[in-house]
């Protein structure tokens, strides 16, 4: 992979501005299986990734792999449906690319989607968890998207990083919920790089660390976003209940198959949330 240099994100940068007459002011990170949402977007401006200068290409099937412009519940945002993984062989910094060009381009609040197993033996598929906080287990042993030189127009050396979701905006988020009796879980997501699903004696380590929910993405783009000091929100979709004893095998078409089901739940809550982000 070659290395990102400031005219990198730049250029992708320019692709995207020379292609709408729009502020984009919120950036929106669809995860597996919940590509739907990209479908409410009003006179959407279509750029496939592979259009878009050094921009990471995902090679997962869920993930459609292209940028959706336009205005959503009457916000101008920027749809990024479908990202990259680590364990597609990106390093750490490419997958804060596309979250760095949102912040070049203007954009300061990001909101993160997933689908996620559920650790908490308390949650079941088909639940939709807000991200209270995170473990970013690569990105503590090295694989952190920061790592490097620090470049000083993107943020400080040494990010703040205790609160990386915004309790304001998880504020809103809760009376809609509550308001429109949408059943809602919050607890802490757990970066692992992937692709294996994780044994149970992994699931049960995970629960014992404080963990409710487990994926493969987001953690890089939050700590980028963070570091640029956008406000993040995130959404876990519970695709799986993750087995602690190994009697429940997980696949990747029931994630999908969940994931699509939890979409709208997602919808829901977005629908009443972006006219309320100041
Ligand atoms: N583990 C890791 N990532 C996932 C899972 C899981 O059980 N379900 C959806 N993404």
């Amino acid at each position: 992979m070659k290395e990102i240099d400031y005219s990198h994100y730049l250029a992708a940068v320019d692709a995207i501005r020379s292609s709408i007459d729009f502020q984009p002011e919120i950036g929106l990170v669809l995860g597996s299986g919940l590509g739907d949402l990209a479908d409410e977007v009003e006179n959407p401006i279509i750029l496939p990734y592979q259009s878009l200068p050094n921009w990471p290409v995902s090679t997962v099937s869920g993930h459609k792999g292209r940028l959706v412009l336009g205005t959503l519940y009457s916000r101008k945002v920027l749809v990024q449906q479908g990202r990259v993984h680590f364990y597609e062989g990106y390093a750490p910094a490419d997958l804060a690319f596309a979250v760095r060009v949102m912040f070049l381009l203007g954009i300061k609040k990001l909101i993160v989607t997933n689908a996620a197993g559920g650790v908490n033996p308390n949650f079941k598929a088909g639940d939709v968890m807000l991200i209270s906080d995170h473990i970013g287990f690569p990105a503590m042993v090295g694989f952190n998207p920061l790592a490097g030189l620090n470049d000083e127009r993107f943020g400080v050396r040494f990010p703040d990083m205790s609160q990386a979701y915004d309790r304001a905006y998880a504020a809103k988020v809760r009376e809609i919920t509550e308001r429109k009796n949408i059943p809602l879980q919050s607890g802490t997501y757990v970066w692992l790089s992937g692709p294996t699903f994780e044994t149970p004696a992994e699931i049960r380590f995970l629960h014992s660390i404080g963990a409710d929910a487990v994926g493969m993405s987001t953690v890089p783009e939050v700590i980028a976003a963070r570091h640029a000091g956008m406000r993040v929100i995130g959404f876990s979709g519970i695709t799986n209940a993750c087995s602690h004893d190994g009697e429940v095998k997980t696949t990747h078409e029931e994630v999908l198959e969940t994931a699509d089901m939890i979409g709208p739940k997602i919808i829901a809550i977005l629908k009443d949330l972006l006219p309320q982000m100041d």
